[in-house]
């Protein structure tokens, strides 16, 4: 029988490492939801040490999840370990899960620690985690470019101490598909214990590779693969879930194993983490971006009329990729509404329906037809933000070719509410400017972008904010019909996410 690769998703520990894309406690629960609908094998929450705000939400985090393993992040300090095991001593299946970095370049300059001390220390700290949990995961940082035989050494010392995973991190994207094979293979022959642990692998995608890399580490023999959705993460990301589980799945007789994911999630999970994050998914990006099952050729389109499968190597509903875009209208109810948002992915509580429903009834009186996107805006916007500072009352603008542009504003502050006016260069500029003044805020306005969420005059205005204020960054998005309203509710969502990363900042030192 082929043999079962193990996900382990850190969408919500590594993911949440791309620049700007924090996410609440309310959202991460949510997103924990999901990724156990997935099927993901272990979810690891975050890194409990790094702050109070992380520690709560792995805490959290472990206890809506039911069926899965819930890892926590350690260094290998024993501080950490008391952190990690105090976040998810109460979850069903807690996984600690600490590293050490092992090449001669972190070793030197960063940990200023010889092979030696690396050696006990990465043993001790197995020791310690295994004192509280059965399962513990131990990662060599930056084991891509570590020598191959202290690699080997540290490993032992890992799984005698108890590891029961031992990951193979590319840290830094540096690798190479048959040279991270190589070193898979490697490691499996000269790590004397291996077969009483788990050989995992995690790689980043600074070279566009890390997909290829996880691929060649399971042809190899690893039977881990640590993934986020849609590749987010640190610099350029780490390996997409979607794209290493549809290469499995595509080509079995290549790679003859398999994964728990149920694939007709991948979508919706996939739209949740963009809507959560604000990081909006490539258009052509493999598996999920919004060209990756559309075919503009005429000679492809004939093509696929006459057989799907002459383009398509795989099919749209795989996925979880519905064909019907056109759902409900003004006179839907609500049945017909919470079956859809099911259908998206969204399973919502009768408090949340209540509230969705009262949003899409707005919606659907400025515009005709509601459209999965715009369903997606209503969840979003209305039950996955939560714990805002910031919230918009109303805002009025007037502007034109002959007016000075002028906006009035009444903010949500807390619970206190706050109004003003000013004027701007434009009514957007107008809208932000009073905005900034009721918040208080000195955030730099880095970026700032505009789509339509479908087609026609009646469309959604999409846009997408970064922000950075004392060296944070967060991203900010918000719809309306109404293009300024949009705007001023990305702007707003944007310094919602500051004030949550200026409650919650990051305390440790060391790189991660
Ligand atoms: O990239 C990395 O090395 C990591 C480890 C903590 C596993 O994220
Ligand atoms: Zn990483």
């Amino acid at each position: 029988m082929n043999e079962k690769v193990i996900i382990f998703d850190t969408t919500l520990r590594d993911g949440e490492q791309s620049p700007g894309a924090s996410m609440n406690t309310g959202e991460k629960m949510r997103l924990a939801r999901q990724l156990e609908k997935l099927g993901v094998d272990v979810l690891e929450a975050g890194f409990p040490a790094a702050s109070e705000g992380d520690f709560e939400a792995v805490a959290q985090v472990a206890g809506v999840v039911k069926n899965i393993e819930v890892a926590a992040l350690a260094r290998t300090h024993k501080n950490d370990i008391d952190r990690a095991w105090a976040a998810i001593c109460h979850a069903k299946n807690p996984r600690i899960h600490t590293f050490i970095a092992t090449s001669d370049i972190h070793m030197k300059y960063k940990l200023k620690m010889n092979r030696e001390e690396v050696v006990k220390t990465a043993f001790e700290a197995v020791k310690y985690a295994k004192s509280f949990t059965d399962s513990v995961e131990f990662s060599a940082e930056d084991g891509s470019r570590s020598d191959r035989d202290f690699l080997c050494r540290v490993f032992e010392a890992a799984i005698e101490a108890g590891a029961t995973t031992l990951n193979l991190p590319d840290t830094v994207g540096y690798a190479i598909p048959q040279e991270f094979g190589d070193l898979v293979k490697y490691v499996m022959a000269h790590t004397s214990n291996i077969h009483k642990a788990v050989l995992s692998v995690h790689c980043h995608n600074d070279l566009g590779l890390a997909t290829a890399n996880t691929l060649a580490a399971i042809y190899a023999g690893a039977r881990q693969a640590e993934v986020t959705i849609n590749g987010i993460g640190e610099r350029a990301g780490n390996t997409s879930l979607e794209e290493v589980v549809m290469a499995l799945h595509t080509r079995p007789n290549f790679l003859p194993v398999y994964t728990n994911i149920n694939t007709e999630h991948i979508y919706p999970t996939s739209r949740i983490v963009s809507m959560i994050t604000g990081i909006m998914v490539q258009p052509n990006k493999a598996i999920v971006g919004a060209n990756a099952f559309a075919h503009e050729a005429g000679i492809h389109q004939d093509g696929m009329l006459k057989n799907p499968m002459t383009y398509e190597i795989m099919k749209p509903e795989t996925i979880g990729l519905s064909k019907s875009k056109l759902v409900l209208g003004k006179h839907s109810g609500r049945h017909a509404l919470r079956s859809h948002l099911k259908e998206l992915g969204y399973d919502i509580s009768d408090e949340e329906l209540k509230l969705v429903f009262k949003k899409f009834k707005e919606l659907a009186d400025k515009k005709k037809h509601i459209l999965d996107e715009d369903l997606e805006v209503i969840v979003t916007e209305g039950i996955l933000r939560t714990a805002e500072v910031f919230n918009l009352e109303y805002l009025h603008v007037s502007s034109g070719t002959t007016v000075k542009p002028t906006a009035n504003v009444k903010l949500k502050i807390n619970e206190r509410s706050a109004e003003g006016s000013g004027s701007g260069n434009g009514p957007i500029d107008a809208a932000y400017n009073v905005i900034a003044k009721l918040t208080g805020s000195k955030s730099e306005l880095l970026r700032f972008s505009v789509s339509a969420i479908s087609g026609g005059t009646d469309a959604q205005g999409e846009v997408t904010v970064r922000l950075k204020e004392n060296g944070l960054i967060a991203l900010g998005r918000g719809a309306d019909p109404d293009i300024i309203t949009a705007s001023a509710k990305a702007y707003i969502n944007g310094l919602n996410r500051l004030e949550y990363l200026k409650a919650n900042p990051i305390e440790t030192s060391e790189v991660i």
